[in-house]
């Protein structure tokens, strides 16, 4: 619902037994737009005030304030507002300069936990394209949560256990050498892995002698474990590089590997359950009586190592134990949904009713210029390069546009970075899609650098204009600016409908609607003229600014006041 303040404020000083929350909760659109803007439904209040309804209605009709409406009629028990235009317009104007960046922000979550689970890149690996899109929707969402008044926890389930560490150990240990990773150790990691590939390819023998290795680091072999360690730690430098590029914090870095003391309670309830059986020597739990399509879930392989869903088993529970969390989402590729719905599958075989709060918020596949990425070809595309790319683009646009500008490659790093997040974001996150770095960086289009821009010339005006706003005393009487209003007015709904539809994209598309309707009144109208409308029109730009401020705060993006 719009900004609702004035009609909150006049019902609140008529009906004065009721809580403005008590108010707010009442209020509806109406079933159409001939019925006016905002509706007040009296039924409720019937049995107190020993009325009818209709009655009420029309109580309150006579004693309402009607300034700064168009006019407010009773329809049968409805109270029904028209706002006015321009009072709409000064209000909402007002209530975004006061509010600041908290305008939008609502109470909603009642502060309980979600917890996000996003990024979680796999150690000795280059971040791969995939968990840009995982940090980059899971920050989002996170923030979105966070205005929709509940309290993110972000974290990063670090692809640090499996199969691969042994395979890994095994190929160091037997063509590596510590002075070639100490000198670049992901890129050199990776090439081991890839070169172990190739060789299992000729020789199968190598891949026992992978899980030989595993086994070993799962039974707490002390070599095999300070190489794990070591492998960790010099990814987890590599990973803290891009964050901190894109400015994105984590509050539990607890990976795979933390697990480990707690998957034995996994299988304990399975077993009290009776649900673990027997298959070829693994164990398994059967969730045909979930859902007839779904293949059974492996918790132990034959050799009594444990899996990956093993691992996200005991982090489900343990999450749950640990923030008693209101929803536990999942930032993970689209390929893994069947994983996920067999984990909620045996999160309610378990008997655990908060197997419904778990959600997969899947994303669709990124190609880059069209094509597809493996790490096991060693066929990645890096993320530091993509940025870098970015960042020179951005340069070159910016030395054109404004060759002036202090601080050239701070800013040309905020639009290179904002450009490549922004893309990322503004597509339904299911959707797949190509990355095509020219397209990305425009300054024109539906880009993150349009939307910097925008409110770059929004706060270039305000600098121009050189003068005190004061919100009190607004007077904007000017159709040319109803597109504006209508949508800042829409900013509040617009953060609960992100948070509903799990979709970063929500605020993107917001954020370049707003940029295309300012930038519209911008071409056709001469904001600083000398009138006496000046100050309005500025309280207007200012109100813009803020807005689209916070839209690219909330999407991750930095908005700089001058490129
Ligand atoms: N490391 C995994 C991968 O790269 C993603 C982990 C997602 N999170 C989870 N709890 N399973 O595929």
């Amino acid at each position: 619902m719009s900004n609702n303040q004035p009609v909150i404020a006049a019902l609140a000083a008529v009906l004065t037994d009721l809580s403005t929350e008590q108010i707010v909760e009442k209020l509806e659109a109406p079933k159409s737009s001939e019925l006016g803007d905002v509706a007040f439904p009296t039924f409720t209040l019937a049995k107190t005030l020993h009325k009818a309804p209709q009655q009420i209605a029309n109580d309150i009709v006579a004693k309402i304030d009607q300034n700064g409406f168009e006019k407010v009629v009773a329809t049968g028990p409805y109270v029904n507002f028209f706002l006015d235009k321009y009072a709409t317009s000064n209000q909402t104007i007002k209530t975004i300069i006061d509010l600041k960046g908290a305008y939008g922000d609502n109470t909603n979550g009642n502060g309980a936990n979600v917890t996000i689970d996003m990024s979680s890149p796999n150690i000795a690996k280059p971040m791969s394209m995939g968990h840009l899109r995982s940090t980059v929707i899971g920050n989002v969402l996170a923030n979105i949560t966070k205005k929709n008044g509940f309290n993110p926890v972000k974290i990063n389930h670090l692809g640090d256990w499996g199969t691969q560490f042994g395979k890994l150990i095994y190929a160091y240990k037997t063509w590596g050498s510590e002075a070639e990773v100490k000198a670049d150790p992901i890129a050199t990691l990776l090439r081991y892995y890839v070169e172990f590939h190739e060789k299992a390819k000729e020789d199968d023998s190598l891949n026992d002698q992978g899980r030989a290795w595993f086994k070993k680091l799962e039974d707490g072999d002390e070599e095999a474990h300070q190489l794990w360690q070591w492998f960790r730690a010099e990814s987890l430098k590599e990973f803290t590089q891009i964050y901190d590029r894109l400015d994105i914090e984590f509050d539990s870095f607890n990976g795979e590997a933390f697990y480990n003391d707690k998957m034995d309670k996994v299988v304990d309830i399975l077993t009290d359950k009776e649900i673990l059986i027997k298959s070829q020597g693994a164990q398994i739990v059967d969730l045909s009586a979930i859902n007839p399509n779904l293949t059974p879930a492996m918790i132990k392989r034959s050799d009594g190592a444990t899996l990956y869903m093993t691992r996200d088993l005991a982090a489900a529970i343990y999450r749950k134990e640990t923030y008693n969390f209101a929803k536990s989402l999942y930032v993970v590729g689209g390929e893994q949904r069947e994983h996920f719905v067999q984990m909620k599958a045996v999160l309610s075989l378990m008997g655990f009713d908060w197997a419904d709060d778990v959600e997969h918020i899947a994303f669709g596949l990124i190609t880059f210029n069209g094509k597809k990425m493996s790490t096991r070809k060693g066929d990645v595309v890096l993320l530091k390069d993509v940025l870098d790319d970015a960042h020179e683009l951005a340069l070159k646009q910016i030395k054109e546009k404004n060759p002036e500008l202090q601080n050239k490659p701070l800013v040309a790093e905020q639009v290179g970075a904002g450009a490549v997040v922004f893309h990322d974001l503004m597509n339904d996150r299911t959707n797949n899609f190509d990355f095509n770095l020219e397209e990305v960086v425009r300054f024109e289009g539906d880009t993150g650098p349009y939307v910097q821009y925008t409110n770059a010339r929004a706060k270039s005006i305000l600098r121009k204009a050189n003068t005190e706003i004061d919100p009190t005393t607004l007077n904007l009487n000017d159709d040319s600016t109803w597109d504006i209003v209508t949508t800042l007015n829409n900013f509040p709904q617009t953060v609960e409908r992100a948070w509903q539809q799990r979709e970063a994209s929500v605020i993107a598309k917001y954020a370049l609607t707003l940029s295309r309707a300012f930038n519209k009144y911008y071409a056709n109208s001469k904001i600083l003229t000398v009138d006496d409308q000046l100050n309005a029109r500025l309280a207007l730009v200012q109100a813009v600014s803020i807005v689209l401020t916070e839209s690219l705060r909330l999407l991750g993006v930095k908005a700089p006041e001058e490129m």
